[in-house]
């Protein structure tokens, strides 16, 4: 199948062209900085160059494509991200449409079955909704929280044996491998039968902060402890990567409800695919290399 990919030089991205290439699909991938996808490209992928927020660009990169994986993109420094986010889905929208795309793949996240889910999450059923389109099988991935938030912790692991998260001890996360994402992503996109709907996805383990610093703690032969900072301490951090205020309170939200019984990750989980990665196979991997 002719597949087009956003995001192929991000976590998930990468690994959906990484499978399809392998799969022997025809892969065409949207990037900003061809420099970045030199690997795939060698293995036969096609780069198209040029920004999400250009809808003629998502129309071009899409055209005689059989199939689209989406995801939307953080985009930390918007004023407003959820306007942003909307532009950009509508971009997809509208070249699937356009080009009578038959099959889509969105990544969206647990939380989008909740209500009132605050912060990001509330966006996620908006962006569903806009690439559920008629004459387009689309199938919308709620993934749980990706184990590679925790490289961004690599640093403080090294120097001083601590997990710095905006996540309360009590509170288990749905860790999830991006790499099993995006296999699982490559493979509904290019099944037989075309998929429609929702599917939640979720690793092996629900852990908690301390489980999950017991398990590192194995791995990394150290001591590691998992301290939860309170959602609140987060502007400085995000500021200092540039994001607007915007972006900051809409991740503080999202933190807070990390934080709540009734949260994002609230028990029980909607009924999910269950990925293979163990958190210790990903930290002997991607994590252990860091340290
Ligand atoms: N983190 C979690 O625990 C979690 C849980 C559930 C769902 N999610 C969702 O998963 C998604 C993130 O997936 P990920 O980790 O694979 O993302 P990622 O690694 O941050 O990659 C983002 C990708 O989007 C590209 N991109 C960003 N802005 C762009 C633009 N304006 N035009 C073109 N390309 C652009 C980036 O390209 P460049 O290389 O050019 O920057 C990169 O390829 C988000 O939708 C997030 O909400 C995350």
């Amino acid at each position: 199948m002719k597949i087009t990919v956003a995001g192929a030089t991000g976590n998930i991205g990468s690994a959906v062209a990484q499978a399809l290439l392998e799969a022997g699909h025809t892969v065409r991938v949207m990037v900003r900085q061809p420099a970045k996808v030199e690997a795939l490209v060698r293995q036969g992928a096609e780069a198209v160059v040029g920004d999400l927020e250009d809808a003629d660009f998502v129309r071009r990169a899409t055209a005689g494509a059989e199939g689209l994986f989406w995801l939307t993109p953080p985009q930390l420094a918007a004023p407003d991200v959820l306007a942003w986010q909307n532009q950009i889905a509508a971009h997809a929208a509208a070249a699937i449409q356009a080009n009578g795309v038959s099959r889509v793949l969105n990544v969206s996240a647990i939380g989008a079955h909740r209500p009132n889910a605050r912060g990001f999450v509330r966006q996620f059923p908006v962006v569903e909704q806009a690439l559920s389109l008629p004459g387009t099988a689309t199938l919308h991935l709620r993934p749980g929280w990706f184990m590679e938030n925790l490289l961004a912790q690599a640093g403080s692991i090294k120097d001083q044996g601590k997990l710095f998260v905006a996540v309360g001890t009590q509170f288990a996360l749905p860790l999830i491998s991006t790499v099993d994402i995006g296999r699982y992503a490559a493979q509904a996109l290019t099944a037989p039968e075309a998929a429609t709907g929702v599917v939640h996805l979720v690793g092996p383990e629900i852990l908690t902060g301390p489980e999950i610093a017991a398990s590192l703690s194995q791995v990394t032969g150290r001591q590691l402890e998992w301290v939860a900072l309170p959602p609140s301490a987060l502007g400085d951090l995000f500021r200092g990567f540039g994001a607007s205020e915007d972006a900051i309170r809409l991740y503080i939200e999202l933190f807070e409800d990390f934080n709540r019984t009734d949260g994002v990750y609230a028990l029980p989980l909607p009924d999910a695919v269950r990925t293979p990665t163990t958190l210790e196979q990903f930290a002997r991997q991607s994590l252990l290399p860091l340290l």
